[in-house]
């Protein structure tokens, strides 16, 4: 491989800013036969994800569209309206809620002389402003290069090797061919980057199996506050901010529950309706982390009108990811701003608190710490004296019932998490069968 190829590529971000302010957007929503529901909703998600990517909304509008059209998704009369709508609001960009194919994106730029992006790309924005660790960004940047791969005769020209230099053009290669195969050979290299990480991940969460911690998991749709939650519990001091997605990359912390017992807890990314196609796949290494999980505390913001609706999102996705099996916690957030109390059609057996103020987190780790025994077993084990490492394990790990010491050997009967409890017979199985040797 040439030194070309390893360079890296300049993607530009989907918003341009303009030289006076910022960016002002249509935003423009469809309401088709296939959906007609939760259209405003869903377009007032998408003014929130363009404020946390620093655009001004100058409008909003739901088109009903009865057919969707193939070169520009809205019909033409609907394109000129949209048109003179933008010009009014002095626009400098059009969003879609929907995803648009490379051909409608194209003529529907021209057609209005105005930047034109999806929802999809608008989250790659903001995802590629946010992404912090090293996964987190080759992630983004995969997600970013498989969006833009059938986009490119539009935008080859946003592909500029950084530190300029002259291209390197074979004979007979169109510039178009050179960026795709640029792109192609980019894409490669960063999954194999990132199957090492997800080697290297691997490794690490082997190594928490192996401490005797049971880990948490934080889930919960994007802004429902699992961050603050984290820095609540742990004093941990992860990114806060009223803005979607604030966190792209997991943190794991060290927590201690009323009974004693430990526990790791980790913030997870947030959950999106309409998440991109294909990100699933890129943030695999992120939800992995959800699916080795022991116990999930599912957060929602209970003061949100579509907390039942987010909540139904969150679900869906820990399915797809494998993660709908492992138990969990449905927390409901942020009743301060409901003055305390959680309307009782919500209540069920949620556990209501504020991260903000503190107002219910004990109760909530006594549920965590319930939940946490459930999953217990009874263990009796008999454990050579010289082995204190092992004996501390039991401790730290569970509840002892009964210790005593015959010959040398403690005998002690403890309750221990099931993870814990089968790592120890384990391990008491293959030293009877070393010492038989
Ligand atoms: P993502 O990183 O986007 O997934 O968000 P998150 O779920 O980690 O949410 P985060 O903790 O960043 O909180 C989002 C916003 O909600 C912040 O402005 C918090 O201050 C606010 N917030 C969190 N918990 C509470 C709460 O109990 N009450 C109130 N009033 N606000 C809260």
């Amino acid at each position: 491989m040439s030194r070309e190829h390893r360079e890296p590529f300049e993607l530009e971000p989907a918003i341009a800013w303009p030289l006076d302010g910022r960016p002002r957007a249509v935003l423009v929503g469809a309401e088709t036969d296939q959906r007609r529901e939760r259209v405003e909703e869903s377009v007032e998600e998408l003014e929130r994800l363009g404020e946390t990517a620093g655009v001004e909304v100058v409008a909003k509008v739901i088109q009903s569209v009865r057919q969707i059209s193939p070169a520009t998704y809205i019909g033409s009369g609907k394109v000129a309206e949209l048109r003179e709508l933008a010009r009014a609001r002095g626009a400098t960009m059009v969003i879609f809620d929907e995803p648009l194919s490379p051909a409608q994106q194209r003529n529907l730029e021209r057609a209005l002389g105005l930047r034109v992006i999806d929802r999809s790309q608008l989250i790659l924005d903001i995802f590629a402003a946010r992404a912090r660790s090293l996964a987190g960004k080759l992630q983004v940047e995969l997600a970013r290069l498989q969006y833009l791969l059938p986009r490119l005769p539009r935008k080859w020209q946003h592909l500029s090797r950084l530190g300029g230099g002259v291209g390197t053009r074979g004979p007979g290669e169109t510039q178009l061919e050179v960026d795709r195969r640029r792109v192609r050979e980019r894409i490669a290299v960063i999954r194999r980057r990132l199957r090492e990480v997800a080697r290297t991940r691997a490794l690490h969460r082997e190594g928490r199996a192996r401490v005797p911690f049971p880990t948490i998991a934080l889930v919960g749709y994007t802004n429902s506050g699992k961050s603050t939650l984290l820095n609540r519990l742990t004093h941990a001091q992860a990114l806060v901010e009223d803005k979607l997605f604030a966190t792209l990359d997991p943190m794991v912390r060290r927590l201690q529950l009323p009974s004693g017992t430990r526990a790791l807890l980790v913030d997870t990314v947030g959950f999106i309706h309409k998440l991109p196609h294909g990100f699933v796949d890129a943030f695999k290494s992120t939800l992995e982390e959800m699916r080795s999980a022991d116990l999930l505390l599912h957060v929602v913001d209970a003061a949100s009108p579509q907390a039942e609706a987010q909540q139904e999102v969150v679900r869906r996705v820990l399915e797809e990811i494998g993660a709908g099996g492992i138990p969990a916690l449905l927390v409901w957030n942020k009743i301060d701003l409901l003055g305390g109390e959680l309307p009782r059609f919500r209540a069920g057996d949620g556990i209501p608190i504020s991260a903000l103020t503190g107002q219910g987190v004990e109760e909530l780790l006594a549920a965590v710490d319930r939940a946490l025994a459930s999953g217990q077993e009874r263990v009796e084990l008999e454990v050579p004296a010289a082995r204190a490492e092992m004996l501390e394990r039991v401790y730290r790990a569970g509840k002892v019932l009964r210790h005593e010491v015959v010959d040398g050997m403690v005998r002690v009967t403890a309750l221990l998490p099931a993870k814990v409890a089968g790592q120890l017979r384990k391990e008491m199985r293959e030293q009877r069968q070393a010492a038989a040797e």
